[in-house]
């Protein structure tokens, strides 16, 4: 039997940290953000608060911020159990999960039994603002810890209901130039030890159906690969699949020595990388000086033929447990070479 949560839009992408006033101001310079809700999350706007089945009086502060297609809420723990203090408590800070699914009530109650019939429950839940209740599935065995935020509205106005306690404005100037361009949340890394149980349990929870694959191996398919500047070896599979705009890319190492088998043994299966940025090879050697400077090098790297590079960034300081990956095409042509079937195309790329 499968479930479907509905995907609406991708609302934000969930990002635990111990302490946002240290790292906000990172996130909007990275991603051209220059306007953040902060919302102190407590017994005032926040009732019927539940955490692994029981009733829970817990505290956090969430500070939302977005740019076009691209959202991210950062979330502090204040103090009580949640799944923010359980995931700095074990792996630290970095990526918890994905908002993109908004249900009616009636349908979620369907929804949670077609859920609780493939042994998926609900970790942790509340009502934000008498207007909105939230349900964080507990998603972590079926999809390699990554956790899933449906939404369903107790009334029409459920969005405006949400007033943020403080709004911090950012001038971007004054932080400093953009690193990279960040057109939009092209798809999350998750690295998986079985990409083929997690895509399974995609398509069963998401109705995920199409989607495309690669596998990769240094001189066989890739060429030039390099982890922490220095030539290496890679093996590793993923596959990529999407529902609207919620783009994941599942990713198995088949070889030790990079990024994927490094943050397994380092964190085990999760959210390991955002895809915000497909740039030119001269955007992307102008914008490498700045970057290093902040502490972020390039960690891993590798070329396809003459159609693409691609690297990844080492943002985990910048943005807490975040790695940052980075598409350069070496000719305009190098979608429809890789993708002769435009629909394959457009699960990389979204519309
Ligand atoms: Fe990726």
């Amino acid at each position: 039997m499968s479930a479907t949560i509905p995907v609406d839009k991708w609302q934000y992408t969930t990002v635990v940290v111990r302490d946002y006033r240290q790292v906000v101001t990172n996130f909007a310079r990275f991603f051209g953000i220059d306007r953040w809700e902060v919302i102190r999350v407590d017994g005032k706007y926040l009732s019927n608060s539940m955490f692994e089945g029981k009733a829970a009086q817990h505290r956090w502060i969430s500070v939302f911020g977005h740019n076009g297609e691209l959202g991210i809420e950062l979330i502090q723990p204040v103090d009580g159990p949640s799944g923010y203090q359980a995931m700095l408590d074990s792996v630290g800070e970095g990526m918890y999960g994905v908002a993109a699914s908004v249900c009616e009530p009636a349908q979620f109650e369907t929804l949670k039994a077609e859920l609780a019939a493939q042994g998926i429950g609900i970790r942790q839940s509340g009502t934000f603002f008498d207007a909105v209740d939230y349900y964080q599935l507990d998603t972590r065995d079926a999809l390699s810890n990554v956790i899933i935020e449906v939404h369903c509205p107790r009334r029409p106005d459920w969005r405006s209901a949400i007033k943020p306690d403080e709004v911090l404005h950012m001038d971007l100037k004054h932080l400093g130039p953009k690193f990279l361009p960040t057109q939009k949340m092209l798809h999350i890394g998750v690295v998986c030890k079985d990409r083929n149980r997690t895509k399974a349990n995609l398509q069963n929870l998401f109705g995920m159906q199409r989607w495309i694959e690669f596998q990769i191996e240094s001189g066989v398919s890739m060429e030039e690969t390099t982890y922490y500047g220095q030539p290496c070896y890679h093996a590793y599979d993923n596959h990529v699949g999407r529902a609207g705009e919620l783009c994941f890319e599942l990713i198995t190492p088949r070889s030790d020595k990079c990024v994927y088998d490094e943050f397994l043994k380092e964190r085990g299966e999760g959210m390991h990388h955002t895809f915000p940025t497909i740039c030119s090879k001269e955007e992307f050697a102008a914008a490498l000086p700045e970057l290093e400077k902040h502490g972020m090098p390039v960690i891993q790297g590798g070329r396809i033929g003459d159609m693409m590079e691609y690297y990844y960034i080492d943002t985990r300081r910048y943005l807490p447990g975040i790695t940052t990956e980075v598409v350069i095409p070496l000719r305009p042509d190098w979608l429809s070479l890789f993708f002769p079937n435009p629909g394959d195309a457009s699960i990389l790329m979204g519309d």
